[in-house]
């Protein structure tokens, strides 16, 4: 039985984690999470107290990252400020948390040689023509576009260096677009989800003919486990679940399956820079550590995240006029 850290534990993809961990293993977990506008500490409600904790703190505060490293038998590294969007509006926070918050990660790591999984993008590897029959893998060059993607690629390139150099125990994963339950309203699925329940129309930047690779939030946190318990030290490895699907094609499946015609979304202005492409190999997981994906079906797992948001209001109704004003402001 283990102790874990999971940075950004609050967030949509660490409180998944989290929940996931708790529900599978003996192990206990602390979270460590600054509490940003996109934390929810609700997604953290009713979990065993006795194997469970919440740390208030920022991964870039040298102080409070030493005493919990130290005393964690592993840290799997979420704390990010992940959406694009904000990134091009304000870059300062990206560089702050995803790279002086990594490194600050790892010189702990270093110094009270805890095991390190780092948890990373596909968006690093830039993106790929509509027609190119190559995915990302984990030899693909690193070409991120935006903001948000070169602070993921700088601290991806801090674990690799951290490794060779001082000999930390690290493991790096990049994983392609999550969807699930308790992700935030500012993101894609959500946004069109919570827009249609609240009688507004979804929003599609430009076209609508970008292709994301989508996988369920539970089949992420299964691989990260899998790669946490016998990945090998100093390796990448990428998640996917062959779940490319282009834009458009989302909002229309989700206003079908709100029982909306499907053409009931507007066309707003497009995101500056927006990457065409995002498609995994995750071949080297699969083979390798035996991995593989759930939810294999994303009609039905985009189904039942719908459900997730018709039943709980509460949980993302207080954060979403303050995403929408975001939002107008950028014409988006
Ligand atoms: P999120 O924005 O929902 O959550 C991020 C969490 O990190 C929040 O709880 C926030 O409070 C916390 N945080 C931010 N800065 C912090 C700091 N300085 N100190 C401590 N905590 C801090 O993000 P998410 O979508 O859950 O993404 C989590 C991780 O997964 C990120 O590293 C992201 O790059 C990566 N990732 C996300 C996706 C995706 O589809 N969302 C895909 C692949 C990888
Ligand atoms: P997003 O969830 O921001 O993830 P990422 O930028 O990391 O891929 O966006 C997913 C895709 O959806 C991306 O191509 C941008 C597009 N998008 C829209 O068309 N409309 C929206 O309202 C949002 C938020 C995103």
């Amino acid at each position: 039985m283990s102790h874990i850290l999971v940075t950004g534990g609050a967030g949509f993809i660490g409180s998944n984690f989290v929940r996931f961990v708790l529900d599978n293993t003996a192990h206990s977990v602390t979270v460590l999470d600054k509490l940003t506008y996109a934390a929810n500490t609700a997604s953290l409600e009713g979990l065993p107290a006795s194997r469970f904790t919440v740390v208030q703190g920022d991964i870039a505060d040298a102080d409070v990252v030493d005493g919990l490293v130290a005393s964690h038998d592993a840290v799997v590294h979420y704390a990010a400020e992940s959406h694009n969007d904000n990134s091009l509006d304000d870059p300062r926070p990206f560089l702050d948390s995803n790279i002086v918050g990594t490194y600050t990660l790892l010189e702990a790591a270093r110094r009270h040689g805890t095991r390190f999984h780092h948890i990373s993008t596909d968006e690093v590897y830039g993106d790929l023509e509509l027609d190119d029959p190559n995915r990302f893998t984990e030899s693909t060059a690193y070409n991120p576009s935006s903001p948000y993607s070169s602070t993921k690629a700088a601290s991806d390139l801090l674990v690799r260096a951290w490794v060779r150099s001082f000999g930390v125990d690290a493991t790096i994963s990049n994983c392609s677009n999550n969807y699930g339950p308790y992700q935030h309203v500012e993101k894609f699925i959500p946004r069109q989800i919570t827009n249609v329940l609240i009688g507004e129309r979804p929003k599609l930047y430009g076209a609508g003919a970008n292709v994301r690779d989508w996988i369920h939030a539970d089949d992420h946190s299964s691989a990260v486990l899998t790669i946490l318990e016998r990945g090998r030290i100093g390796e990448t490895y990428l998640i996917g679940a062959d779940g490319e699907k282009n834009n458009r094609e989302v909002i229309e499946l989700i206003l079908q399956q709100l029982g909306q015609p499907s053409d009931a979304y507007d066309h707003v202005v497009d995101r500056p820079g927006h990457d065409l492409r995002y498609a995994i190999d995750s071949t080297k997981l699969r083979t390798e550590l035996g991995w593989t994906p759930r939810f294999t079906n994303f009609a039905d797992g985009l189904a039942s995240t719908i459900d997730w948001y018709r039943d709980n209001r509460a949980w993302w109704e207080p954060q979403k006029a303050a995403a929408e004003a975001r939002y107008q402001a950028q014409g988006q």
